[in-house]
């Protein structure tokens, strides 16, 4: 019985993989399949150590863009086929709620965000900031910047730290002001105490990062 139960999970996922794969594979926002991928692996490495379910960890990161705004043309039918797809994969209702839960808190917009309420919701969400730092954070960001015509970096462009949603994804910004922006302060808003301590190794690869461009930027070094 146990073993049938656990299979069944596993069944779940693989097809929860399948079908996140071939949605995302074509996708250059910087939310590709291996974003996925990435985010899957560091919600395990961090459930193991949180004892979070880690069933509902991985379904839930693998299944967090799939109703993106970026990626869908119509969000609230993805959204849909989001809900259907999860109610038809044989995971338990309250599995199935716990994974909406965790996808709509993480992707909500605006300004207060409503903070996660479940350890599971915690830890992917976690997982995906971390993402967005360390030497793959690095990588994102200029991949973001150039798929945008974005300048690496502008001297005379001020930092700020207090743009709007709407100014940060429009603005002519930079990609070296978009650490300003969001990615130095994503250690700060970690959940769970070991996603804090990975966060806080990539964040400090990330200042050395800095100080070494700016040194380079400068002839200096
Ligand atoms: P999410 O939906 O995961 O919160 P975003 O769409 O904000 O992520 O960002 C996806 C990736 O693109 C991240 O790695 C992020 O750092 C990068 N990115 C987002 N906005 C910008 C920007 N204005 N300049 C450079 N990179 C950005
Ligand atoms: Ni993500």
């Amino acid at each position: 019985m146990k073993e049938q139960a656990l299979e069944g999970k596993r069944r779940i996922l693989s097809d929860a993989e399948a079908w996140a794969k071939e949605k995302l594979s074509r996708d250059s926002s910087g939310h590709d399949w291996w974003h996925i991928e990435r985010v899957v692996r560091t919600a395990r490495t961090i459930a193991s150590v949180e004892q979070a379910d880690l069933f509902v960890c991985e379904l839930a990161a693998l299944l967090h863009d799939m109703a993106d705004e970026k990626l869908n043309e119509d969000p609230a039918a993805a959204q849909r086929e989001l809900e259907a797809w999860l109610y038809g994969s044989g995971a338990s209702e309250a599995e199935v709620r716990h994974v909406l839960e965790i996808i709509a808190t993480m992707s909500f917009k605006g300004g207060a965000r409503p903070p996660m309420r479940t350890l599971e919701g915690k830890v992917v969400q976690d997982a995906d900031r971390l993402d967005a730092i360390g030497a793959v954070g690095i990588s994102r960001v200029f991949a973001f910047s150039g798929a945008k015509g974005r300048p690496i970096h502008d001297p005379s462009v001020q930092v700020r730290l207090t743009m709007t949603e709407a100014e940060y994804r429009s603005g002519n910004d930079t990609a070296i002001n978009h650490f300003y922006e969001k990615l130095l302060m994503l250690k700060d808003l970690m959940n769970t105490e070991y996603g804090r301590r990975l966060a806080q190794g990539r964040h400090e690869f990330m200042e050395t990062y800095l100080q070494q461009f700016y040194e380079e930027w400068k002839g200096e070094r």
